[in-house]
């Protein structure tokens, strides 16, 4: 991984050790206009995110935050230019092949969401490899949503549940939300404190339907390639300033 060289090296003063959010989920928005901004390709800004999503990374781990989970590219992705596509397949197949290695060593733990099965089956490959090789790490749990849907997500789990139903392994009764749960792709990793979503737009675009069901959000017009720490630590120092009620009062 490459670290620009950054001031923010360590957390922020301003910012609480003790009530950082756990878990943060970022909608990862406006590779292209970023690159059009700048007169370039698309392709251009999805390989700068990949820069961007890299550091990232690092900084959860620097500042103590335990999960991050991005969106990578969603069920309705798919209706982009064929070009495009392609493109974003091989580049996350080749930044999988070329991080695995340094994701080891900095003991991260990788995850993929969403239905892997139509991914092209190189990728797949890549994918089963890396989540094999850092099942084990203790560190920071690093989950990406590729072909990722939140409906088809809940869908897939009511389904897995009516074939427990049928098959007479547990009643309607016992379908309470901790079981709903365990059938969604997160279960492990749970639910997001804060969403980010960058370059602007106020919508979850089928991300993560039933998890930000409490989570704070913040967006903020910055596009996706241009998010760097400074970015996060007003994200982090905006959640720090809210009061989580969860209806109460
Ligand atoms: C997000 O950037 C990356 C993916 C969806 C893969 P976009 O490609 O959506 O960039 P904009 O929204 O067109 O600027
Ligand atoms: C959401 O961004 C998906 C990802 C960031 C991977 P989109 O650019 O696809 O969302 P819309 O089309 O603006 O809703
Ligand atoms: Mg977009």
């Amino acid at each position: 991984m490459i670290t620009k060289p950054s001031a923010l090296q360590q957390l922020p003063a301003d910012l609480d050790a003790e009530r950082l959010p756990k878990h943060v989920a970022v909608i990862m928005d406006g590779n292209g206009r970023w690159a059009k901004l700048h007169g370039m390709p698309r392709f251009m800004g999805h390989r700068r995110g990949v820069d961007t999503l890299k550091d990232l990374l690092r900084c959860c781990r620097d500042w103590g935050i335990q999960a991050l989970t991005v969106y990578a590219f969603s069920s309705e992705n798919w209706g982009r230019p064929l070009e495009e596509v392609n493109f974003l397949m091989t580049l996350f197949e080749r930044v999988l092949r070329q991080e695995l290695q340094e994701m080891m060593e900095e003991n991260v733990r990788i995850n993929f969401v969403g239905n892997l099965d139509s991914l092209p089956k190189s990728l797949q490959e890549e994918i089963r490899r890396s989540v094999e090789n850092t099942r084990n790490n203790q560190g920071i749990h690093f989950t990406i949503a590729t072909n990722y849907g939140g409906r088809q997500e809940i869908v897939q789990a009511c389904r897995a549940i009516a074939e427990q139903v049928q098959q007479g392994l547990i009643q309607p009764e016992q379908i309470d939300e901790a079981l709903f749960e365990r059938h969604l792709y997160t279960s492990e990793v749970g639910d997001p404190d804060l969403l980010i979503r960058t370059s602007g737009e106020m919508r979850l675009s089928n991300f993560l339907l039933w998890q930000v069901a409490y989570s704070e959000l913040y967006v903020t017009e910055t596009l996706w390639p241009d998010f760097n720490r400074e970015e996060f630590h007003y994200a982090l120092r905006s959640y720090q300033k809210r009061e989580r009620r969860f209806g109460k009062v």
